[in-house]
């Protein structure tokens, strides 16, 4: 995999490759094993953390930057690419901006937010997504399962209306088919795919670090698009955020936010993975084996 441009944030990386190193490799000889080292990370573990990742950079944006940013006089807009168009991606489009640029560094990962009542109809569910997205929304757990039509690993995590922007622009939106929509339902899915079963920890910090520059520089983009915006409508770049004003974080600002959320995120979620493998179950917990059983008895 090939990654020409990584952030800052690939010294926050590489303190987890660290620690990922002393939880999955039981002994240093497994580390010989192959140029990119044992593939023992199961692809659920590579999933949940992507999706701790992307679930915070896309909060983020969409309370912190959109939110507050609309309130401003800020525009996002789904032809935010348009040269005439004086806005920003929506937060749909900063996902598939970064899912675009994710999948040229990685092309064995897709990325995709899908419904069953799109704006935009390409983001319709289809097949095994459409049968499990029926499971996640009645139980709002994460989904994980092999796609037999496409011959790959696939994750869905409940994608929640967590905010009233969430609510009021799909709402509103003339494309919407759906126009009551609730603060807190499950208004879709973000959905991962991979073609392999398990990962080394080489490549799973790999990726997340491809994750993370994807992100940084879908967010860059935005910066460099406000610069054409017309002066009345154009935020100052810098230290502050839209709360304060015609304001926008510039590309370290926003780094460093990212930074300071994701890590501790992403460290705990690879933690509680080891965790999950290591401790016993509460069944097993209850009933200790029989041997021990028989020399405690009376
Ligand atoms: C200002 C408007 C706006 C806001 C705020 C917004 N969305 Fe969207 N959302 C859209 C538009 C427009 C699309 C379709 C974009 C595309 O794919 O072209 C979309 C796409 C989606 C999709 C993919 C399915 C579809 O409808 O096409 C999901 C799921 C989704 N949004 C959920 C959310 C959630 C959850 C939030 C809050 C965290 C949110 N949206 C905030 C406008 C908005």
């Amino acid at each position: 995999m090939n990654i020409p441009k990584i952030p800052k944030s690939a010294l926050a990386l590489a303190t987890l490759a660290v620690v990922g190193i002393y939880l999955f490799a039981t002994a240093p000889s497994e580390l010989d094993a192959g140029a990119g080292g044992r593939r023992d990370v199961p692809v659920e573990t590579l999933f949940r953390m992507l999706d701790a990742e992307n679930a915070s950079v896309r909060a983020l944006y969409t309370s912190e930057v959109v939110g507050p940013g609309l309130k401003q006089g800020l525009k996002f807009h789904e032809s935010w690419r348009s040269k005439d168009v004086h806005a920003g991606p929506l937060p749909a489009l900063l996902l598939r901006e970064t899912a675009n640029r994710l999948q040229q560094r990685v092309p064995d990962l897709s990325l995709f937010l899908g419904s069953t009542f799109p704006i935009e109809d390409s983001n319709h569910f289809k097949g095994a997504q459409l049968k499990f997205f029926a499971s996640l929304e009645k139980n709002r757990e994460p989904q994980f399962f092999l796609d037999d039509s496409t011959g790959r690993y696939t994750a869905m995590f409940p994608d929640i209306a967590a905010a009233p922007p969430c609510v009021k622009c799909h709402n509103e939106h003339p494309k919407s088919p759906r126009k009551d929509w609730k603060l807190n339902d499950v208004m879709g899915a973000t959905t991962w795919s991979y073609a392999r079963k398990d990962v080394s920890v080489d490549e799973l910090v790999t990726i997340l670090a491809a994750y993370r520059a994807s992100a940084i520089e879908s967010y860059e983009a935005y910066l460099k698009k406000t610069a054409s915006f017309a002066p009345e409508g154009r935020p100052e770049v810098g230290e502050r955020w839209p709360v304060d004003g015609m304001f926008v974080p510039d590309l370290a600002t926003f780094s460093a936010r990212v930074e300071e959320r994701n890590s501790a995120k992403t460290l705990n979620a690879l933690l509680k993975a080891k965790l999950a493998e290591t401790t016993p179950t509460a069944t097993e917990k209850a009933a200790p084996p029989a041997a021990q059983r028989a020399k405690s008895a009376p």
